[in-house]
């Protein structure tokens, strides 16, 4: 299947991050001089970038602002869905309620959507922002995560990254493995530790107690949350919230 994953300049910020716009101030923080930047701040661009997508594509994603969302579903086709990336770092802006979230479009290719045809995956996430660097960059946990959202298979899909930037989203792509395969990167959980998850209940404190044991145990994201029966996406945040980072983290890493 085609995938294209589609990260324009946010409307009405792309010539002042990606063109000669002002930037931070005085074009401190530009990330790029596209000299056609200024067309994404017309809203058909975006509207003409859905109907491209959904034409071309088996399966995309459009990552857009809060603000940009209610143009977006008006023209989005139906089935579509929105997906939610908290920003646990997000920069303090000017006004007086902050914007800590983005949205992601979301066209799951057919045959992907329903239960069982591909690994669990939460419509949210929550990862920071990546210091620094190419203004509007997505940190690595953003693409494993769309990527996840839509099934993506290196073995049969090819991926296209429309807007690439830094690069970051098809570097992460490339290190991607599908979590619904077998892959060398899973680290099995060790038997007493997966007995322990198996008896106790879901959504209980102690089920979140057996998942971190098991991390701790060297059992990989993966592995663990197959054995808890619950996403990738909770165990990663099981995991950042208990601080298993470090040495700790190469050892429980996905
Ligand atoms: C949000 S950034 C992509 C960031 C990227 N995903 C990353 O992680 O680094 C959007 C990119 O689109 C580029 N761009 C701006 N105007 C464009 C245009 N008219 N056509 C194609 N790309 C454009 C910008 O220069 C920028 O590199």
């Amino acid at each position: 299947m085609l995938l294209i994953v589609a990260d324009p300049p946010y409307l009405g910020r792309a010539n002042r991050w990606y063109g000669d716009g002002r930037g931070h101030s005085d074009g401190r923080g530009r990330a790029d001089d596209h000299p056609e930047a200024r067309e994404w701040d017309r809203p058909e661009a975006h509207i003409a970038l859905v109907d491209r997508l959904e034409a071309e594509a088996d399966g995309w994603a459009i990552a857009a602002t809060p603000a940009s969302l209610p143009l977006y579903l008006e023209h989005a086709p139906a089935g579509v869905r929105v997906a939610v990336w908290l920003k646990e770092n997000a920069i303090p802006s000017g006004s007086r309620i902050r914007p800590v979230w983005e949205p992601v479009l979301i066209r799951v290719p057919q045959g992907r959507t329903a239960h069982g045809t591909g690994v669990a995956v939460d419509d949210a996430l929550s990862a920071g922002l990546t210091a620094g660097g190419f203004a509007g960059r997505k940190p690595a946990a953003w693409t494993h995560w769309v990527l996840a959202m839509l099934g993506f298979n290196p073995d049969v899909d090819e991926l296209v990254d429309a807007f690439p930037g830094s690069g970051a989203v098809a570097t992460a792509a490339a290190n991607y493995s599908n979590p619904g395969t077998t892959s060398t990167r899973r680290r099995e959980v060790p038997a007493t530790q997966a007995q322990q998850l198996r008896r106790t209940a879901r959504g209980s404190r102690s089920r979140r107690a057996a998942v971190l044991a098991a991390l701790r145990a060297g059992g990989s994201v993966r592995a663990v949350a197959a054995e808890a029966g619950v996403s990738t996406n909770t165990v990663q945040r099981w995991k950042h919230e208990a601080g298993l980072t470090g040495a700790n983290a190469a050892a429980v890493d996905s």
